[in-house]
């Protein structure tokens, strides 16, 4: 019998940061090194996906590789012949799969996504912040233009695209092609995962057993614990979690800063006036976030506990994360790129066979190619 499936997809995002690794590159990578020998691991990036919304496309070839040597330079091992790596539109089964699924897809439902929902509107405010550089349009103010349901309308329909509104089935396709039963996702992915399970079921009742039905999210979240979707917050607001889009870049720790750069975001991190180091998220945000960082980079935090003072807490992690951005970076750069192109090319050969089975399955069913 072949091993179950354990699925997901390495996002390809540029400017990876300490959030990006302490919540998703470290734990991906331990879950893979864990889980090998009993599943087959399925890492991916979705490259198809990276342009649902606006990217620099001269870029986006590139930063697939980067991002995969990132997860490398992480400890990915890359001679396992249970792990598998690719690239999603190294698989045209991705592409055909996603039609045919969309015609059982219903309009209402995908229009429901949250996330759809979410990046509409950050397209939309992105687009409002553009129009204020040019002062104002037609006569109206920022504050109008926001207020103007029917120009927003129109900044919709011009900016979000059809892909966007598509990719949760483009998801769905991902996991399906390989039946994967385990698929790690952030609470920001769990809609799409549901969208995935109910369309597995739907055709499986309209054509027959098509699909390995992924396990509801409750399972998954059993299944891979809570080192799954930890946030790391902003330095200088650590009520937001921490992101490339931050404006000035001093609350957030770039993995390409130098050991020196981070070492000064993180004295100057904001803390609070409560004169106690305690881990609690909701008096002390600040002060929880250098304890996480200190911990998942196998500091000791203990010793800090009850402290009066920030100082040496501050200092601990800024030494922390200034040794381990210096270890990453010299991991990083011995990352050898034929190497990571051999272990892709191998991984597309297998995962273009396993996921032509069931296409091929998919296309008998519905009835593009005669029954055997
Ligand atoms: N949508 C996921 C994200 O934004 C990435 C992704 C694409 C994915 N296809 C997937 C994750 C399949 C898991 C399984 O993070």
């Amino acid at each position: 019998m072949s091993k179950a499936v354990i699925l997901t997809g390495l996002r390809a995002n540029n400017d990876l940061h300490l959030g990006n690794y302490l919540g998703a590159l470290l734990p991906m990578v331990d879950m893979a090194n864990k889980h090998a020998g009993e599943y087959q691991i399925n890492l991916f990036v979705p490259d198809l996906h990276s342009f649902t919304t606006p990217i620099d496309h001269s870029q986006l070839y590139n930063q697939t590789l980067q991002n995969i040597k990132a997860f490398v330079a992480t400890g990915l091992a890359l001679d396992n012949p249970d792990i598998h790596i690719y690239r999603q539109s190294f698989i045209p089964a991705h592409s055909e799969l996603t039609w045919i699924l969309d015609c059982f897809t219903y309009f209402g439902k995908m229009a429901r996504m949250t996330q759809f929902k979410d990046k509409i509107r950050q397209l939309r405010n992105s687009l409002a912040h553009a129009i204020e550089g040019y002062g104002d349009i037609g006569g109206k103010s920022t504050q109008e233009v926001e207020e103007s349901d029917a120009l927003l309308d129109e900044i919709r329909g011009a900016n979000a695209s059809i892909g966007l509104f598509n990719y949760p089935v483009l998801m769905a396709a991902d996991i399906l092609l390989y039946g994967a039963s385990y698929v790690p996702v952030g609470d920001d992915q769990t809609q799409h995962l549901e969208f995935t399970r109910d369309i597995a079921e739907r055709l499986n009742k309209q054509f027959g057993d098509l699909f390995e039905v992924p396990k509801p999210a409750a399972e998954q979240h059993k299944f891979f614990g809570k080192d799954q979707g930890l946030r790391i917050r902003d330095l200088q607001d650590p009520t937001k979690k921490m992101s490339k889009s931050d404006e000035t870049g001093n609350g957030v720790i770039f993995l390409s800063d130098t050991p020196e750069v981070a070492r000064k975001k993180i004295m100057s991190a904001t803390t609070d006036s409560l004169g106690k180091v305690a881990y609690d998220y909701d008096k002390q945000p600040g002060v929880s976030n250098l304890l996480d960082i200190l911990k998942l980079l196998g500091g000791n935090i203990d010793e800090f506990s009850s402290q009066t003072q920030y100082g040496p807490l501050k200092e601990a992690v800024a030494n922390k994360v200034a040794d381990f951005l210096t270890d990453f970076q010299q991991k990083l750069k011995a990352v050898d790129e034929d190497t990571i192109i051999k272990k892709l090319e191998a991984s597309e050969k297998a995962m273009n066979e396993q996921a032509n089975q069931t296409l091929h399955k998919v296309q008998q069913a519905v009835g593009l190619r005669p029954k055997t």
